[in-house]
């Protein structure tokens, strides 16, 4: 059956990345046409971009004055995923964040403003830059929640400051921009230590989901911070990968859609499922809560994207992390080598 993005022309920037990976090879079974990834390996792995005929890579920076140059007004599909990951390394590093998490998105629309082929740009935004800092019970976060300037980490600031500039290149431009807001995302293909150190721990332990499947896996603690009490709406990454093709058919140019499960989990229940799923009877370990995080409790409300692009997640929690168990299994040398590029860098947790 035809779908839209059959013999499309498409760009993914971070199309080597985790969520990138997901959408470049669900794309390709889509009957893409053709896949420009742009991707400079910061935080993922050469060999997560797939080998097909209709892939094109180009190793470098989208806000690269060389690359930006090179691409030529003939893309149906722009998904701009490239990111400086995540918001340990960019307070480690804040320029380096500002560089790859900002000046590309800013780059990058000063160069296509004036595509005419364009149907729609559509970019990663974060919920965590919107979401209310409350230790309280949580309330679903709308699109339109109000934005406080106060944030935790540079990495929030430029992707804030990411989705005000898409919706300045669409009112001034007419830019077709369309804005995701992620939840935290986890599932196949997010792999411990992609790419290059970037100056912290969280270089290998990325994110929480991965993190504990692998330690489970291992038969070690998993490490609660603040009881495992703050919460999370976590989306599994197909899901994610539809939502992202929803927003580019279906998303209003200038808008902004949430990509939620809406379903909220503390960090301590995805410890005891993970846990109860890998068989690791290892107990848990409880730390101080991170110093700069003051996120608490939060998920995301799923209404505008249901109504709008017929958006829900379905992919629950349990099966999601079934899969993602299995998936770090088959993989486990391929995370193992990862994690060991930066062993004479990292301290013990
Ligand atoms: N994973 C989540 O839970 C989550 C939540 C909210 C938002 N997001 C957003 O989703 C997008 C994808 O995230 P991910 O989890 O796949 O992270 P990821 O680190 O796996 O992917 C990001 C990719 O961007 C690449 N990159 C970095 N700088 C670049 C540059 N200057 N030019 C080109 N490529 C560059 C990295 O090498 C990497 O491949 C990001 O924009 C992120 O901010 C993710």
């Amino acid at each position: 059956m035809q779908n839209e993005f059959a013999e499309k022309t498409i760009l993914v920037t971070g199309g080597a990345g985790f969520v990138g990976s997901n959408l470049v090879r669900y794309l390709l079974g889509l009957e893409a046409g053709s896949i420009h990834v742009v991707d400079n390996l910061l935080s993922s792995e050469r060999d997560n971009i797939p080998a097909d005929p209709r892939v094109r890579f180009t190793q470098g920076s989208i806000a690269s004055d060389r690359i930006l140059a090179e691409l030529d007004d003939d893309y149906d599909y722009i998904f701009h995923l490239s990111t400086y990951h995540g918001n340990q390394s960019s307070i480690h590093n804040p320029l380096a964040d500002h560089e790859n998490n900002l000046l590309t998105t800013l780059k990058l629309l000063e160069r296509i403003k004036d595509f005419k082929r364009l149907k729609k740009l559509v970019y990663s935004g974060a919920g965590c830059a919107v979401a209310e800092k409350t230790y309280d019970d949580a309330q679903a976060t709308p699109e339109d929640a109000p934005i406080s300037v106060n944030f935790d980490s540079p990495y929030s600031i430029s992707k804030i400051v990411g989705e005000f500039y898409l919706v300045y290149y669409h009112n001034h431009h007419g830019v077709p921009a369309v804005r995701a807001r992620f939840q935290n995302v986890y599932g196949p293909g997010e792999i411990l230590g992609a790419g290059e150190w970037r100056g912290t721990p969280a270089t290998v332990w990325r994110n929480v989901t991965p993190t504990f499947i692998y330690k489970a896996l291992k038969g070690q603690s998993l490490p609660l911070e603040g009881e495992g009490l703050t919460s999370r709406d976590f989306v599994f990454v197909e899901d994610i990968v539809r939502g992202l093709l929803a927003c580019a058919e279906k998303g209003a140019p200038g808008d902004v859609y949430n990509l939620a499960s809406g379903v909220e989990t503390t960090i301590r229940q995805l410890a005891d499922t993970i846990n109860e799923l890998t068989g690791n009877s290892a107990p848990l370990l409880f730390l101080p809560r991170r110093d700069w995080d003051h996120s608490g409790r939060r998920f995301g409300s799923t209404e505008k994207s249901k109504r709008e692009l017929g958006f829900t997640a379905q992919v629950g929690l349990r099966q999601g992390l079934e899969r993602t168990v299995d998936w770090t299994r088959q993989n486990l040398d391929l995370i193992e080598r990862c994690i060991q590029k930066h062993a004479d860098r990292m301290t013990p947790l």
